[in-house]
């Protein structure tokens, strides 16, 4: 049994793709196009305006225009879509991206319905959705993304090998099995009413944990060896960043594990501008 797990770095990972970002934004920039981001944020939601402080700073440091448009929690669904609607329309903006959660007064969907698939940078779009699920182009989910990546980085191979999901949103759990399955992984998703979630667990070669709680998965739900990719961002009781896994009792049974803070996170990021980016390069090729 490995007594250790390898982390896979996502600090490490993102480091080297943001530099590729940055070589790639200074080539657009020479032919007169710097690849621009808009980051819309409604309400006063804490952890959402570090999110996009984190992606507004990520863009600046890679080379990457962006503007962050923050609106009071009480501003109309209206206003927003006609907002979305010039952002469309602002040939400076490659990218647009809504934070989520947004107001119970606004329709979430219908915003990002609002936003042009070739802008859709988030990937959250259903044209973007149904892309990825008939396996044609479009942009994908970042952190997703983000874990296809990181799976890549350690040289794993997916065929043929189990997969499961743990979560089933639109925005991480749905789009990571379809990434999976594209793959050739045999996928399952296990959701809240899972019957047995060890039992399903234990037959994994690959598990991805994204559901929001602390210690969704621990070491003897883990098969030795396993490739374990943790998508959580909780609190503990000490206030401490950390995952959905319980990262001390895995790590002893995984063979390769990311980690909280340092692993899928910076990676979501970084997915994020590498989507914005190749939405700028769709441009200078069209042009
Ligand atoms: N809220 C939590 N995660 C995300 C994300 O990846 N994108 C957006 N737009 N909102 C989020």
């Amino acid at each position: 049994m490995p007594s250790n797990a390898q982390l896979i770095d996502g600090v490490a990972l993102s480091r080297q793709l943001r530099t590729e970002v940055a070589t790639r934004a200074t080539a657009l920039k020479a032919r007169g196009i710097t690849p621009g981001l808009a980051v819309v944020l409604v309400g006063e939601n804490a952890a959402s305006q570090v999110y996009v402080r984190n992606k507004v700073k990520a863009c600046q440091e890679s080379g990457l225009h962006s503007v962050l448009e923050q609106y009071p929690v009480s501003t109309p669904e209206d206003t927003l879509l006609a907002r979305i609607d010039a952002l469309n329309r602002d040939p400076a903006i490659h990218g647009i991206l809504v934070q989520l959660p947004l107001p119970a007064h606004i329709d979430a969907q219908k915003v990002i319905e609002a936003i042009s698939p070739a802008k859709d940078v988030d990937g959250f779009h259903v044209s973007s959705a149904g892309a990825l699920m008939v396996g044609q182009a479009g942009f994908w989910p970042c952190t997703p993304y983000g874990c296809m990546k990181m799976l890549e980085s350690i040289g794993y191979e997916l065929k043929g090998k189990h997969a499961v999901v743990i979560g089933r949103s639109n925005i991480v759990g749905k789009p990571m099995a379809l990434m999976l399955l594209q793959k050739n992984a045999t996928v399952t998703i296990c959701h809240s009413a899972t019957v047995d979630l060890k039992a399903m667990t234990l037959q994994a070669d690959v598990i991805v944990a994204a559901v929001g709680k602390l210690n969704v998965l621990t070491a003897d739900m883990v098969k030795p060896g396993a490739v374990v990719i943790d998508v959580g961002m909780n609190r503990n009781a000490q206030g401490k960043l950390c995952g959905d896994v319980d990262f001390d009792g895995v790590r002893q049974v995984a063979s390769h594990i990311t980690p909280v803070p340092g692993g899928v996170g910076p990676m979501t990021i970084t997915m994020l501008l590498v989507n914005t980016l190749e939405a700028a390069e769709k441009v200078a090729l069209a042009a």
